[in-house]
């Protein structure tokens, strides 16, 4: 067995082979000046492959992974793994408008046409729940950051309090508190376009404590912004940030600053520097079963 991956994830992709004991082999990408990809891979390929990539600014990246694997089925492989630590498109779960696309469904079923297996970690499930129904053409595995998030924070000094910002991510926050008995809050998010959020903080009292904000993802940082200004307004000494998927899409690092947040910590689903916890022994462990 290979293991394919690409350069912008490079240096993950490397430790998980390692972390197999596979060979590591590189697809080369060249971009054409009008952003059009050629992908180039290894000419000897085994039967079976795992490619690793992470799927963050999907388009280039989904293209790029479907010329990948036709070359490498018309090559003879016959089975190949897809190892995408941040899975894209998931949050469209569904046609909030008329005419709207079902991202998670399409991009899902396509996905599901190319990969015998499909791993990934703490996907943005919210109104599906099982990642069978939105890829159902593959075996899929569903990976949680959050035992390595919960041994993160139990290395910290003192123990926080973990402030999910909306419904969707009490998922994740009550996991990793409930493992060491941490105290957890979730807020209630109201979302009025991609850069305004509001966020409504739950009755506690926050004066004086240490505060952990606990999301799968910040993209423009605005839910993670929001939240920690109004904790802070509640009196909180110090507001961190806790996330799996550093998506980081804009000025997201100046807007989480000036929401005077301390520590900004992450798991490297996603290449950033914020990155502190490594997922390759998570995803070694589930391809070796
Ligand atoms: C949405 O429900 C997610 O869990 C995140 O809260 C959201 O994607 C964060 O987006 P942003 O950083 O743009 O506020």
């Amino acid at each position: 067995m290979q293991l394919l991956g690409f350069h912008d994830y490079r240096h993950q992709a490397q430790r998980l082979a390692d972390a197999l004991g596979v060979e590591y082999r590189q697809v080369g990408v060249h971009h054409f000046p009008d952003g059009e990809s050629k992908v180039t891979l290894p000419t000897q390929l085994d039967d079976e492959l795992i490619i690793c990539r992470s799927l963050d600014h999907p388009n280039s990246k989904l293209i790029e992974l479907y010329m990948t694997c036709v070359t490498a089925r018309r090559q003879g492989v016959k089975k190949i793994t897809l190892v995408a630590p941040y899975l894209c498109y998931m949050r469209q779960d569904k046609a909030f408008h008329p005419g709207e696309a079902v991202s998670q469904r399409i991009i899902g079923h396509w996905l599901g046409e190319l990969f015998d297996r499909v791993i990934t970690v703490d996907p943005h499930l919210h109104r599906v729940h099982d990642l069978r129904q939105v890829i159902p053409g593959a075996e899929t595995v569903v990976l949680s950051a959050a035992g390595l998030m919960a041994d993160f924070l139990a290395r910290r000094p003192n123990p926080p309090v973990l402030m999910g910002p909306d419904s969707e991510s009490e998922q994740w926050v009550r996991q990793i508190a409930e493992r060491d008995g941490l105290e957890w809050r979730v807020a209630q998010k109201q979302r009025h376009g991609d850069h305004r959020v509001e966020i409504q903080l739950p009755d506690c009292d926050f004066n004086g404590r240490v505060v952990v904000i606990v999301d799968d993802v910040a993209s423009t940082g605005r839910t993670i912004a929001q939240t920690a200004k109004a904790l802070k307004q509640a009196g909180a000494q110090t507001v961190n940030c806790l996330i799996t998927h550093p998506l980081f899409a804009e000025d997201t690092e100046q807007v989480l600053a000036n929401a005077c947040i301390t520590h900004v910590w992450s798991t490297d689903s996603i290449n950033h520097s914020s990155n502190v916890i490594q997922l390759d022994g998570l995803l070694a462990e589930a391809l070796s079963r």
